[in-house]
């Protein structure tokens, strides 16, 4: 599973910490766009989407979440809960989002504008698209 965890490096002192995210150096690609999700509902589940080419790197700034995903194969499911860590989601990953606590605030870096033509939304596509590979 092509899913991998980025230590962001801190800058600290005694007044307390500070984190750096640049394009191409923490974040392996050129930001295009940011999102971010938060105020989410008990119970919510979001996401239930793969992307045919998007990059993304996901960060619990505030709280926790769990991200699950699927590449068509095996599943793999992640506890997001520090913010000196992202996840780097490669394309073709069917992902769902999970606990969220209430104060969750999940930023999300990716490498292209929004565009609807990248998203697989319907699980029997998403295998389709994987065995069609
Ligand atoms: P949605 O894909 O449902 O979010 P999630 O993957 O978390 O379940 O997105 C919610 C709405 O926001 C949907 O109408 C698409 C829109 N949207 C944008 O306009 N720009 C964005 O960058 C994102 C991520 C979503």
């Amino acid at each position: 599973m092509d899913i991998s965890m980025i230590n962001f490096k801190m800058l600290g002192d005694e007044r307390g910490h500070l984190i750096s995210i640049e394009s191409n150096e923490s974040i392996p690609f050129d930001i295009k766009r940011v999102y971010y999700i938060y105020e989410t509902k008990a119970g919510v589940e979001r996401g239930f989407h793969a992307h045919k080419a998007l990059n993304q790197v996901a960060i619990a700034l505030s709280g926790s979440c769990e991200m699950e995903f699927d590449d068509g194969t095996e599943t793999k499911a992640i506890q997001l809960n520090s913010r000196e860590e992202g996840v780097y989601i490669r394309p073709g990953l069917w992902r769902v989002m999970r606990n969220f606590s209430e104060d969750c605030v999940l930023a999300v870096f990716v490498d292209a504008h929004y565009d609807e033509d990248d998203y697989i939304r319907d699980y029997d596509d998403f295998k389709a698209w994987v065995s069609a590979k």
